[in-house]
């Protein structure tokens, strides 16, 4: 596996940050993850314009430019030979003695890449459905920086995964506000998708804005607000959706069957439409 680490293609064994990286001290960086389909990056524009908003937002220098990026990422999936994938990309603040107070200018940030040979299209998930357990949402107030702050999501899964589910979709003031990582959304009986408006409770999906430009292109009544745990139980049909797993069906909440506990149809038309023009 080659590894991407400041200007440098290294083995996997070789690619090192220092101790004193300030991801690995405060969590102080942020990333990207960018699909592969059959060579190509799904999305590439999309995922660079958050990165310069999350970098923007927490004033990091973007360590390259967007050219650069991309023969980054290229070069990776040529490397590694992913075929189906993903590249994760990170850019740190950089490396400093360790204060809470954020170093002077001088200090550099630090970009690494990777890549990650993983079948996506052909998802078990995709025939069976995610089973989700709701759980409070303890995550910091800006959720729409991608930082790499991911602690609470990973325990979030992690006690769904202990709990026999899935996957968590947290909950802020009895709305649920999105999935571990990934965004949430269910289908009325009468069809409408119903999602979460953007803000800073919730990540601005890449693959959200265009599932949901899908959506409207076949005509499909979306409304982006908040809902309920209850109304995701009464729901027609469920899914979510992410980068690493497109859109995802759900079939469960919280024990209760979400429609005939089969993927629904709208998921999965969006799947299909979503991938066809992913290729
Ligand atoms: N996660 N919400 C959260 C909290 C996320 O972490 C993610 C992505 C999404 C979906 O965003 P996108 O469609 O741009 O992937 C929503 C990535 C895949 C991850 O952390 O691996």
């Amino acid at each position: 596996q080659t590894v991407y680490v400041n200007g440098d293609y290294l083995p996997k064994d070789e690619a090192k940050i220092s101790v004193f990286d300030r991801a690995f001290l405060f969590a102080d960086a942020v990333y990207e993850v960018t699909s592969v389909i059959g060579g190509k990056l799904v999305d590439f524009a999309g995922h660079m314009a958050r990165l310069h908003r999350s970098l923007g937002e927490l004033d990091i220098e973007p360590p390259v430019s967007d050219d650069e990026m991309l023969d980054i990422h290229r070069r990776l999936v040529a490397e590694n030979a992913i075929e189906e994938g993903m590249i994760y990309l990170q850019v740190t603040r950089g490396t400093a003695d360790r204060d809470f107070l954020f170093p002077e200018k001088d200090v550099r940030p630090n970009l690494v890449l990777f890549a990650q040979a993983k079948s996506l299209i052909d998802n078990p998930f995709v025939e069976r459905g995610q089973k989700i357990v709701s759980m409070e949402d303890l995550r910091w107030r800006r959720c729409d920086i991608k930082t790499t702050q991911l602690l609470y999501a990973s325990w979030a899964k992690s006690l769904a995964h202990a709990d026999g589910a899935d996957d968590a979709w947290l909950v802020r003031d009895g709305f649920i506000t999105e999935g571990t990582s990934n965004n949430a959304y269910i289908v009325k009986e009468d069809g409408t998708i119903v999602t979460r408006q953007l803000s800073e409770d919730v990540l601005s999906g890449i693959t959200r804005s265009a599932v949901l430009e899908c959506a409207r292109q076949l005509q499909m009544k979306v409304e982006e607000r908040p809902f309920t745990v209850e109304e995701a139980k009464a729901a027609a049909e469920a899914f979510s959706t992410s980068a690493s797993s497109f859109v995802n069906p759900v079939v469960e909440i919280d024990g209760s069957t979400i429609g005939n506990g089969a993927p629904g149809p709208v998921a999965r038309r969006l799947r299909e439409i979503y991938l066809e023009k992913s290729r």
